[in-house]
């Protein structure tokens, strides 16, 4: 444990770098709980992390990574022991905080939720944040209203990580799925999720939007924004809601009122970052039963090294990624 591997990046005025560094515990930052990491995750926040113009990390040398299972090694906080299989994602962990890129990690215990029964640290990371997104999205939509025989919820980005695990969790809860894709082919990995129709990435997001189009769905889960959510927003069914969680397709939504003062419309803001404890352990315990059994998460999973890691983050910027990709530290 004296050294281990951690992928770093820097910015100097020599320029901007992201390569794989040997470490010392005590580089760790401060923290009650240390962690021998297992799996790490890849998402959309951390390919920001390892660009020079990201806007994601705050100080350098910095390892990112926002998502981390692995075991407990030791702990100053008497809720964790050693040996204690635990999950940690978000808050300030791959921004400001060093992140899960890395054999081990210290962390803040009040950021630490401990690995639900029935699940494996492998699967916690194929979920991680992506998953917490996807079944906060589900959990807000149900707490307005809605339920499977409303009609039918469409999915964007839906090959994405957020995208590919609200499909599924959509399905397993009997919804009707529309799933909507830039990847032609991927409509079989989708239909297996359980999608049960697949639209094209630009039949839901139009160049010319009307205030108010056609009442399609009855809810959508939306990681991409920008103009798909101005779409979509003017097709959702009178009462519906949709969650937004994303701008993996753009930040400004040329949206107007009326979606909102004559079809009574709900905008749901889904943030997985600041979700406070209580609701996030509810939840990462429904993902953990919700899902069973839990073979379609291997479909979902594709395991990378470290030495993998670079081009997975590059990649997962230009929507080539499909599901999750997950880190194996050890
Ligand atoms: N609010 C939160 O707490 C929270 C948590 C997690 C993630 N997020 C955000 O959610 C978004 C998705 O994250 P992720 O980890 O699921 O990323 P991801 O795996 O890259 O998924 C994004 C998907 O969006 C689609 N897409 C990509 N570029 C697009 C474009 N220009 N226009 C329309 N669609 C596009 C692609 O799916 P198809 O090819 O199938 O269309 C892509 O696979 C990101 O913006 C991320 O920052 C937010």
């Amino acid at each position: 444990m004296a050294e281990f591997q951690a992928l770093v990046v820097n910015k100097t005025e020599t320029g901007f770098t992201v390569d794989i560094q040997t470490m010392k515990i005590d580089d760790l930052p401060k923290g009650d709980v240390l962690i021998k990491v297992a799996y790490s995750s890849v998402n959309y926040k951390d390919g920001l992390a390892c660009t020079p113009n990201g806007k994601i990390v705050k100080t350098y040398p910095f390892i990112p990574g926002i998502d981390l299972a692995g075991t407990v090694v030791s702990s100053s906080d008497s809720r964790f022991k050693e040996g204690d299989e635990v999950i940690a994602t978000s808050y300030e962990i791959g921004v400001s905080h060093y992140g899960g890129y890395s054999e081990y990690a210290r962390v803040r215990s009040d950021w630490i939720v401990p690995l639900p029964k029935g699940l494996t640290l492998k699967e916690a990371m194929v979920l991680g944040t992506a998953g917490l997104t996807a079944a906060l999205s589900v959990h807000r939509l149900e707490e307005n209203g809605l339920s499977p025989e409303k009609g039918k919820v469409l999915v964007t980005g839906a090959t994405g990580g957020v995208g590919s695990l609200a499909t599924a969790m959509l399905a397993k809860r009997n919804y009707d799925v529309v799933a909507s894709t830039g990847k032609q082919e991927e409509h079989e990995y989708l239909r297996a999720l359980g999608a049960k129709e697949i639209v094209s990435r630009e039949d839901v997001c139009l160049e010319q939007i009307r205030p108010l189009d056609k009442q399609y769905w009855a809810a959508a889960i939306d990681p991409v924004g920008g103009r798909t959510l101005a779409t979509i927003l003017s097709r959702i069914q009178y009462g519906g809601s949709v969650a937004v969680s994303g701008l993996a397709g753009g930040t400004d939504v040329p949206t107007s009122v009326f979606p909102f003062i004559l079809r009574g419309v709900n905008l749901l803001g889904i943030d997985s970052v600041y979700c406070p404890m209580e609701l996030r352990l509810k939840v990462w315990e429904r993902m953990a039963n919700d899902l069973k059994p839990h073979q379609l998460l291997e479909s979902i999973a594709r395991e990378i090294t470290l030495e993998q890691l670079p081009q997975a983050l590059s990649d997962i910027l230009k929507g080539k990624l499909r599901g999750r990709t997950i880190v194996k530290l050890s």
